[in-house]
């Protein structure tokens, strides 16, 4: 495998919210290692913005307008993708919302968004992909779970429902395509600064700061943390891994 084992040049990636946060960090570690990468969210100015970054790198970059949770608007994205580039090698399933509440005060419409999103969606792009993935001979699939993955919650039982959901679906998904060469993994994030958390610090600092203090290194995490072992689930060094989630969580998950 030699010098080839983190390259990607070559390969397209799909990141969906690959338009800020976590999404484009990862978008960027995988041009990074020289993949196409496509963007996939709902916000275009946002995204024409992360295309710009995208392409500084040297590499083709596409943003298609997604709602994961819309069956119709992810097989367009897919489409778009197979048009552009031919087809998709490496699908991040990083798009996700959160709504934070006491269980007991969520309406059935909250929950239900948080699911749609967080984890039916992603199906979703999975199973799009699934056919022109097997048909190449394999791919890559991440998910982003969460460190709600793994613990309870008190303020985003949705989530956390969710993130639960995307670890199983991880590994039900390695187990029925390795047949067919596909890697289905997940990383689980711990703590980081993105727009999804900067409530936390703004107006919750009680909770930001318990969360810092029990974080083993000391501190949160930055989006670009997330890449370096997004370019390993998408690369050939990362061939015989597959149902795994890794937590990349300065120790949150062990301590
Ligand atoms: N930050 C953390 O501490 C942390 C920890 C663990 C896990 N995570 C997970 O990491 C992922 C990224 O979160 P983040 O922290 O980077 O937050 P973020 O900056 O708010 O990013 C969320 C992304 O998801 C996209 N998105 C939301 N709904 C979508 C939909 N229906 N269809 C397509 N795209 C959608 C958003 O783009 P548009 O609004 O343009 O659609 C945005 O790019 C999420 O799955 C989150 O649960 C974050």
């Amino acid at each position: 495998m030699g010098s080839g084992m983190f390259d990607l040049s070559g390969k397209t990636a799909v990141v969906t919210g690959g338009n800020g946060g976590i999404g484009l960090g990862i978008a960027l570690g995988l041009a990074g290692a020289g993949a196409n990468v496509v963007v996939a969210a709902r916000d275009e100015d946002k995204t024409a913005a992360a295309v710009s970054r995208i392409e500084t790198i040297g590499v083709g970059a596409l943003g298609v307008r997604t709602d994961v949770a819309d069956e119709a608007s992810v097989a367009n994205m897919v489409e778009r993708t197979v048009e552009r580039f031919g087809g998709v090698d490496v699908l991040v399933n990083n798009a996700g919302v959160s709504v934070r509440k006491p269980p007991q005060d969520y309406a059935l419409e909250e929950w239900e968004r948080v699911i749609d999103i967080n984890l039916n969606g992603l199906f979703l792009c999975c199973r799009t992909v699934y056919a022109g993935m097997a048909a190449h001979g394999g791919g890559k699939i991440i998910n982003i779970g969460s460190m709600t993955s793994i613990f309870g919650s008190d303020w985003v039982a949705p989530y956390s429902a969710s993130k639960g959901g995307v670890v199983q679906l991880t590994k039900s998904l390695a187990v029925a395509w390795a047949k067919d060469n596909i890697q289905v993994n997940a990383i689980l994030p711990g703590w980081i600064h993105t727009d999804l958390t900067a409530v936390i610090r703004t107006d919750n600092r009680p909770r930001y700061d318990f969360i810092e203090a029990r974080i083993p290194h000391g501190r949160w995490g930055e989006p670009d943390e997330m890449a370096g072992t997004a370019v390993f689930l998408a690369a050939p060094a990362s061939d015989y891994v597959t149902g795994v989630s890794i937590p990349v969580d300065g120790g949150y998950s062990v301590f």
